[in-house]
């Protein structure tokens, strides 16, 4: 390619072929961007491990650099060390590549003192506002000195511990509170918390820098705050499987009629994915160590309610996955999407491709048909480009996608994982 010429990925997918093989679930994006995070408390070097390949982890590690972090990254292995930080600034244009950027605002306040950063607008799936996380900032003891010019800027000369109670359990808003916390004065006790595996990964990561936190997953979280006291510790830490990932391949398997083994998985954490997948008729089964095994033969039926909820309910991040296998399941199908509000538009694309999807306010009804046929369609946000994929890799003829930097931000190499079991998947650069 010509030096200045801008690169642009399509994803090119010649459909109907049924999907076989093993994957191996690769490490959560939403649990280590905020163990990342974290690890600005530490004044010492955290090892991460099972972190996966995407962009939204670069971006982190570029934001961690800009702030005086030492990183250094060798395959799946990240070396954090934050012994000296020089900045609480968080560059613009990295805090606007990755809109979670937001979830590094209680880390850096706690260990600055303040914190710049631009404030987040909203995206494609939603307004996404940020206000349990400056309430609960507040309530600590923060002043927020204001937004000027798209940049929020937070200041707190010591940050006490308290009471909060969540409006919504909110995943962001707990991860904030929680980093905040840790270098609070006192306790400080979540109510109506995030329970999603996530947190509790994150719990496990503070704990292993000394910091006593309890109660991860059961909606009620403790966290005994340092105070004036360094948090100062060379935790080693291995990131926990991606159960977005796990679901999405799966639900990409049922579609095309073949049979998946995966391995590295934890059951539990996709226990509603598996409930919905078995409902439309595949078969799964579990064995110990991690394998999670699904066949299907490809003739599925519709499921007559899903309902997203915040975990252990139907995840939010496979609803656009859900609707593209259903959009070929035999009967109609009703989705509601109660996390974020505008969670549909890639059904426009999907419409495309033949599927019968009637989006009324936050319920989309689906009616199966038999045949997707290949379109050229745009990725407009992750998850809705997985669902393209999905749709793509179950329907005939040629699917062309492009937008396809959506979905490298959650995916590691999709188009590689999918080929070895049996896709016809490319990538081309244009
Ligand atoms: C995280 C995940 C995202 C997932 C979502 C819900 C990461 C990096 N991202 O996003 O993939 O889809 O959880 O499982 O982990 N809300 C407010 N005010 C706030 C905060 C949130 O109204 O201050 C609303 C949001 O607009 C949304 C709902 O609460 O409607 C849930 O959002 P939240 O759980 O905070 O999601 P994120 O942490 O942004």
């Amino acid at each position: 390619m010509l030096p200045g010429v801008l690169c642009v990925s399509n994803l090119i997918i010649a459909g109907g072929s049924r999907l076989s093989g093993i994957i191996e679930v690769p490490g959560a994006k939403n649990a280590v961007l905020p163990v990342l995070a974290a690890t600005l408390l530490n004044n010492g070097t955290s090892i991460l491990e099972n972190c996966p390949e995407l962009d939204d982890v670069h971006t982190m590690l570029e934001i961690l650099s800009a702030l005086g972090c030492k990183t250094n990254k060798n395959g799946s292995r990240i070396e954090i060390d934050a012994s000296n930080l020089t900045s609480s600034s968080i560059p613009e244009v990295l805090a606007k590549r990755m809109r979670s950027s937001i979830i590094i605002l209680g880390a850096v306040l706690a260990r600055c003192g303040e914190v710049i950063v631009s404030y987040p607008g909203g995206c494609e799936i939603g307004m996404r506002p940020i206000d349990m996380h400056l309430r609960a900032l507040e309530q600590m003891g923060a002043e927020i000195d204001g937004v000027s010019q798209g940049m929020l800027k937070v200041k707190a000369s010591k940050l006490q511990g308290c009471e909060i109670l969540l409006d919504y359990p909110s995943v962001g808003a707990t991860e904030n509170i929680m980093l905040a916390a840790c270098c609070a004065e006192g306790e400080t006790v979540i109510r109506n918390a995030a329970k999603e595996p996530e947190i509790e990964d994150l719990q496990e990561y503070l704990k292993k820098t000394g910091v006593d936190v309890s109660g991860a997953g059961s909606g009620v979280i403790r966290i005994q705050g340092v105070g004036s006291r360094k948090i100062k510790a060379e935790p080693v830490h291995r990131i926990i499987p991606d159960r977005i990932a796990a679901g999405t391949y799966l639900a990409a398997v049922a579609a095309t009629g073949g049979s998946l083994v995966l391995t590295g998985a934890i059951y539990d954490h996709i226990g509603s994915i598996l409930y919905c997948l078995r409902r439309v008729g595949c078969r799964i089964k579990s064995y110990p160590g991690g394998v999670v095994t699904l066949e299907s033969d490809g003739h599925l039926k519709a499921l007559d309610l899903v309902r997203t909820s915040p975990y252990p309910g139907f995840p939010t991040d496979m609803q656009p996955q859900i609707v593209a296998l259903l959009s070929k399941c035999s009967g109609t199908s009703v989705v509601v999407e109660t996390v974020f509000e505008n969670r549909f538009r890639y059904t426009e694309q999907l419409q495309k491709m033949g599927a019968d999807i009637n989006v009324q306010g936050r319920t989309a009804i689906i009616r199966g048909v038999e045949k997707l046929k290949g379109a050229s369609v745009e990725a407009r946000d992750l998850r809705g480009g997985a669902a393209l994929i999905i749709a793509g890799l179950a329907a005939e003829g040629e699917t062309r996608i492009s937008g396809v930097g959506y979905i490298d931000r959650g995916y590691e190499k999709v188009e590689r994982v999918l080929s070895r079991i049996g896709a016809n998947i490319k990538r081309v650069e244009e």
